[in-house]
């Protein structure tokens, strides 16, 4: 158990802030963000955000988390309702941003709000990232090295290092010499894991100089996003707008500003951490986040069984006739029904869904409400481990690895399907293998 110094637990506190997107990113969570909002969706058995909200309840000095976001202010009231009663001791609140104002926009509109009470840090993380959030280490070194931020890092491949935030670092001090968001060539492969941790009086002013900056010096600002958000894209520097604009990237505008003070550290994680972007990512985040709660001991899971292979989760409204063999790696939604000899392993089975008996489904999500038939296979290809990507190479197409049935799909009795992506109501009559079923 890590120990945070007795100064920092008296006197500092902490706020916690979600950056939890709005319905304009999360384009290539489709089909599945056609039916829920990215955030909601359901990984090992809670929404994707449940997860990053439980690593910050324990967090001792965290009394208020902040989910900042553009959606629609109803979007997270039933989360919030179920998550202040899960966790009493918190205040949990959505705040909404009029439009995209960016990743360090949204943080510097809602100031007031973040300040409230005094926080002397801020924890900031990105909603859309699966990985076992260590930050009782990150406030461990930030307080060791009297940090102004803590960034958590990991190694992934020289390949697809440039996909991501690159750090480069000092690795006896951990300090960050350099950062580069997704930089046109190679710089380093410990690349940011979108989970920071601020001094209050230090973020706040970066930002602040960075919109100065902007407005002494306007440049063109293409901002580099996965999702290519065209709405985070800023004309050049004499267009009024951009001058206007509030858009703001914490990793572009500030962390290389950052970078140049000397109080800017890394904590490395050799823990797991996945991007959760495109609709086949949640299977490996699914897999993750069930085989951290499976070494926990997590009374949420099913016991291991002749026909239960580890870990897995069931929902207890959901009906799973006994012959039926399960896992590893699968969560079984609230009132689905598998029959007799079916088979489901590395897949996630959504609310209302049926598996009739002897169907296969491998590295598969089964939309809401969806029907495969008798003796039917619904399967995708395994992702390599440490694979940070969904798609692969199939008769020289990319197609995604993980075969996704949207909402109300059917496929009938014993027709296969492969590498597929089906958008919500399809009949699957034929067997189908690497197509997008439109
Ligand atoms: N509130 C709010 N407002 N949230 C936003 C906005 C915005 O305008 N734009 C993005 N977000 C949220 C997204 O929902 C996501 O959780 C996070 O901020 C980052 O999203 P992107 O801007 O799409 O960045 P990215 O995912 O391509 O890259 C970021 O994350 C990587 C790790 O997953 C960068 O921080 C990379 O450096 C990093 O490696």
């Amino acid at each position: 158990m890590l120990q945070v110094p007795v100064r920092d637990q008296s006197q500092a506190s902490t706020k916690a802030v979600i950056l939890v997107g709005g319905p304009s990113r999360g384009t290539r969570f489709r089909p599945l963000s056609l039916d829920v909002p990215k955030p909601l969706f359901e990984v090992a058995g809670h929404p994707i955000i449940h997860h990053c909200l439980k690593a910050v309840t324990k967090v001792p000095d965290v009394r208020e988390v902040i989910l900042v976001g553009y959606y629609d202010e109803s979007v997270f009231r039933d989360f919030i309702k179920d998550a202040s009663k899960e966790y009493p001791q918190l205040r949990i609140v959505y705040l909404r941003e009029y439009t995209a104002l960016g990743t360090a926009g949204g943080l510097y509109h809602f100031r007031d709000a973040i300040l409230k009470g005094k926080p002397e840090r801020l924890l900031v993380l990105n909603a859309d990232v699966c990985c076992s959030f260590p930050l009782g280490e990150m406030m461990k070194l930030f307080e060791e090295k009297d940090a102004e931020a803590v960034i958590l890092g990991t190694r992934v491949s020289n390949e697809t290092a440039t996909n991501f935030g690159c750090i480069v670092s000092d690795s006896h001090t951990k300090r960050v010499l350099h950062y580069v968001e997704k930089p046109e060539s190679h710089i380093s492969n410990l690349i940011n894991c979108g989970v920071y941790l601020f001094a209050t009086e230090c973020i706040f002013p970066a930002i602040r100089s960075a919109i100065k900056r902007r407005t002494t010096r306007p440049r063109l600002l293409s901002y580099p996003s996965s999702d290519n958000l065209e709405s985070s894209f800023i004309a050049t520097g004499d267009d009024e707008d951009a001058e206007k604009s509030e858009v703001l990237r914490l990793e572009q505008d500030i962390l290389s500003d950052l970078a140049d003070s000397n109080r800017f550290f890394v904590h490395e994680t050799k823990d797991f951490w996945r991007q959760i972007k495109t609709a086949g990512s949640a299977v490996p985040a699914n897999a993750l986040y069930l085989q951290k709660a499976f070494q926990a001991e997590s009374s949420e899971l099913i016991a291991p069984s002749a026909t239960i292979v580890p870990p897995v989760y069931i929902h207890p409204t959901a009906s799973v006739d006994p012959t039926a063999k399960l896992g590893p790696n699968v969560s079984i939604g609230p009132r689905v029904v598998i029959g007799a000899g079916a088979r489901v392993k590395d897949s996630i089975v959504l609310e209302d869904a049926e598996i009739r008996h002897d169907a296969c489904v491998m590295h598969s999500i089964i939309g809401w409400s969806s029907r495969v038939g008798a003796w039917a296979r619904v399967e995708g290809t395994p992702i390599p481990v440490g694979s940070h990507s969904t798609s692969i190479v199939k008769q020289g197409i990319k197609v995604q690895s993980i075969t996704i049935l949207g909402k109300e799909c059917g496929v009938g009795d014993e027709v296969r399907v492969q590498n597929c992506v089906c958008l919500p109501y399809k009949e699957l009559k034929r067997d189908v293998a690497n197509e997008v079923i439109m």
